[in-house]
């Protein structure tokens, strides 16, 4: 109801003026920004990132527009493969999300699979490794012959947080999705410090009540990981960590059910009934809080 007015609210206006010829002299007032629908910005790697890890792996970022209605909101996925929470900050791709954003949208930052080591020893920095730890911790470095204060994974993503809250964002921090729990041969699986890194982001940022919501992704998608049993090995068809499609588009069905199961607003735009998301595949709800490391 409510979009829909404000579609048309432009058509009455233009209706209003050529009725109304304004009088010679007349500025035309700035228009607001055209903005009728919220985008959906998503911040990750080559998990959720258009093309994946290539040779045709995807990213769960390309299915998640299927679950919304392209009528209420609008999906931008600007994850790229090989980023970690590190090198997306100093590539100034959290600042370009800043600029695009408007009040009213949405930003999901899933970081971890490339996060993990240390920028030391220098010679062995790699670009993406964050510092040590989940506090305010640096390790100054020289990388790419530019010195570069390295910060924790949980600085770069409260910073990035911020920023997106102070334009009117609400913001997802989302853990990341684990690489093939049946590598082995058989089912295995422990979260990493990301997983509890980014729920303790979120909770340093004022959680729901500040407009910043978790959704442990990590554990959703491990659900439908141990329900697919080994013959997931198929759907991943490079390597432990990138994703075929199909198994892609699951990985975005967790992440919408884990958003169904929360308590972020944008829950609303999922044109999905939980009790339909819901299912022997890919589970139900878990509880946020729990299983997490350290
Ligand atoms: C991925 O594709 C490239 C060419 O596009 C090829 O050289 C490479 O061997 C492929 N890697 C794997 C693991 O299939
Ligand atoms: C929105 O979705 C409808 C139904 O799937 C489709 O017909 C239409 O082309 C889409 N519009 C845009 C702008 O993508
Ligand atoms: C905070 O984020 C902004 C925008 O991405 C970036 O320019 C700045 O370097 C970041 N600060 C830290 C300490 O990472
Ligand atoms: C998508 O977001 C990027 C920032 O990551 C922005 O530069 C770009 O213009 C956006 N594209 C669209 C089509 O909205
Ligand atoms: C996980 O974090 C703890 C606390 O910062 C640290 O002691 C441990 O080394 C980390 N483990 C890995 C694998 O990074
Ligand atoms: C970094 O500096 C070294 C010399 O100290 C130079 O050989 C190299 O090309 C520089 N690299 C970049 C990326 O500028
Ligand atoms: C899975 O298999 C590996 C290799 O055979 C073995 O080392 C590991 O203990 C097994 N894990 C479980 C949970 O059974
Ligand atoms: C974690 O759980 C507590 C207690 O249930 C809740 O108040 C808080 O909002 C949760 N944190 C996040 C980030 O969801
Ligand atoms: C929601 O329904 C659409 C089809 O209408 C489907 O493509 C999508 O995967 C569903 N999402 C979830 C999370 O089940």
């Amino acid at each position: 109801m409510f979009s829909i007015f404000l579609l048309l609210l432009p058509l009455l206006a233009l209706a209003k003026e050529n009725l109304h010829s304004p009088p010679s002299g007349y500025k035309t007032p700035t228009a607001p920004p055209h903005h009728t629908i919220p985008t959906i910005f998503l911040a990750g790697d080559s998990k959720m990132a258009p093309g994946g890890g290539g040779n045709g792996t995807e990213g769960w970022g390309q299915y998640l527009h299927y679950s919304f209605n392209n009528e209420t909101a609008y999906i931008n996925n600007s994850a790229i493969a090989g980023r970690s929470a590190r090198s997306y900050t100093r590539e100034g791709r959290f600042q370009y999300i800043a600029q695009a954003l408007r009040p009213g949208d949405w930003v999901v930052i899933e970081f971890g699979t490339n996060d993990g080591g240390s920028p030391y020893p220098a010679s062995k920095d790699n670009g993406r490794a964050d510092c040590p730890g989940y506090g305010t911790e640096t390790c100054p470095t020289v990388y790419d012959n530019a010195t570069e204060i390295v910060q924790t994974y949980v600085t770069y993503l409260k910073n990035a947080t911020s920023i997106f809250l102070s334009k009117g964002a609400k913001v997802i921090l989302s853990s990341p999705t684990p690489n093939n729990p049946w590598e082995f041969g058989n089912y295995s699986y422990a979260p990493t410090n990301f997983t509890y890194f980014s729920w303790l982001s979120a909770q340093e940022m004022g959680g729901p009540a500040a407009g910043v919501y978790f959704v442990p992704h990590s554990q959703y998608t491990t659900q439908m990981m141990y329900n697919l049993g080994i013959s997931i090995d198929k759907y991943f068809p490079l390597d432990h960590g990138h994703t075929a499609p199909y198994l892609a588009s699951l990985v975005a069905q967790e992440f919408v059910l884990g958003l169904k199961c929360g308590s972020a607003p944008l829950q609303d735009l999922v044109v999905n009934a939980t009790s339909r998301i819901e299912s022997a595949l890919l589970g139900t709800c878990v509880s946020v809080n729990a299983t997490l490391p350290i």
